[in-house]
């Protein structure tokens, strides 16, 4: 995980050499279409439903197009590889359990969640599932144009079985339960007995199953169902994200025994693939 630093500080010095150079180093400068989807031609690297503006964490989501232009799909396609082709015969087994977090609110989770699983879906011939497991801001019913009716929360509880809260999405064989309702808070619903039911349940019923988790760095949600997972990813906003956040992030996950198998870096700017960077 020290490359996730080096490339930090690799970052802030590119941060600190653009403005130096002119260029807009803030965030939104290219005419507020977000850092890091622009092409040099201007056009955006993703193709939106809605022509978007600057991320507003307050804006209710839309539904996401996942017709990725070639470098965003060729950059989530390395992190597949890191992450499915194991290294040796000692490598530790493929996680099939991944929990994505990051260090607080608006850093991509909820993106990289639902693009991930997309590309993953289309590599491998199994069935995958989204699972939002961040019961603070869910989104992933938006992202996925899904209702949110009973989900995740309902599972743990066993207050539904898993058939009635999968639902598909225009992906095929790519699923999501969304959050669901409880009278617990998300810390006591992932700390309860449930969770290993419902684990189990979604091992045997998908061949991955990606969680979108609650930011490391603002709520504990994360650290006690993510170490109940095989791993972990760690989303960084590229010109957001500070080191010591990251750093914290990681201190907090690792504490509790989380397995990280890496780190996406949304949102960079400049070179391509610009938009994702694998850091394993
Ligand atoms: N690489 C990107 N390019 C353009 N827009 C992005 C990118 N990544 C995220 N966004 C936008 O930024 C906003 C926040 O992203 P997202 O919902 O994925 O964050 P999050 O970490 O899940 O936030 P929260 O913790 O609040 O759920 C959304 O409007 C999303 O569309
Ligand atoms: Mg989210």
């Amino acid at each position: 995980m020290s490359r996730i630093y080096d490339a930090l500080k690799k970052l802030e010095a590119e941060r600190r050499g653009a403005k130096g150079n002119g260029h807009n180093g803030g965030n939104g400068g290219n005419g507020g279409s977000g850092n890091g989807k622009r092409n040099g031609n201007g056009r955006s690297r993703w193709r939106w439903r809605f022509g978007r503006t600057q991320r507003r964490e307050a804006e209710p989501r839309v539904a996401l197009d996942f017709r990725l232009g070639p470098e965003v799909e060729e950059a989530y396609q390395r992190l597949g590889t890191n992450l499915l082709v194991a290294p040796g015969p000692d490598a530790p087994p493929v996680p099939r359990l991944l929990g994505v977090a990051a260090s607080r609110h608006g850093e991509g989770t909820t993106t990289t969640v639902a693009v991930f699983a997309s590309i993953l879906v289309r590599r491998r011939s199994g069935r995958v599932a989204v699972v939002e497991a961040n019961l603070r801001t869910p989104s992933c019913d938006a992202v996925f144009g899904v209702a949110r009716n009973g989900g995740f929360a309902e599972l743990i509880e066993g207050r539904a079985e898993l058939p009635a809260v999968v639902q598909n999405t225009a992906i095929p064989n790519l699923f999501v339960i969304t959050s669901g309702q409880t009278a617990l808070g998300p810390s006591a619903l992932f700390d309860s007995d449930g969770v290993a039911v419902a684990l189990t349940k979604l091992r045997e019923a998908f061949d991955f199953v990606l969680f979108d988790l609650a930011p490391v760095n603002v709520y504990s949600d994360a650290s006690i169902l993510a170490p109940r997972l095989d791993a972990a990813l760690i989303v960084i906003e590229a010109d957001r994200t500070r080191i010591p956040d990251v750093e914290r992030t990681r201190r907090t996950l690792e504490r509790v025994g989380v397995r990280l198998v890496g780190s996406v870096l949304n949102r960079r700017r400049d070179y391509i693939p610009a938009f994702i960077e694998e850091l394993l």
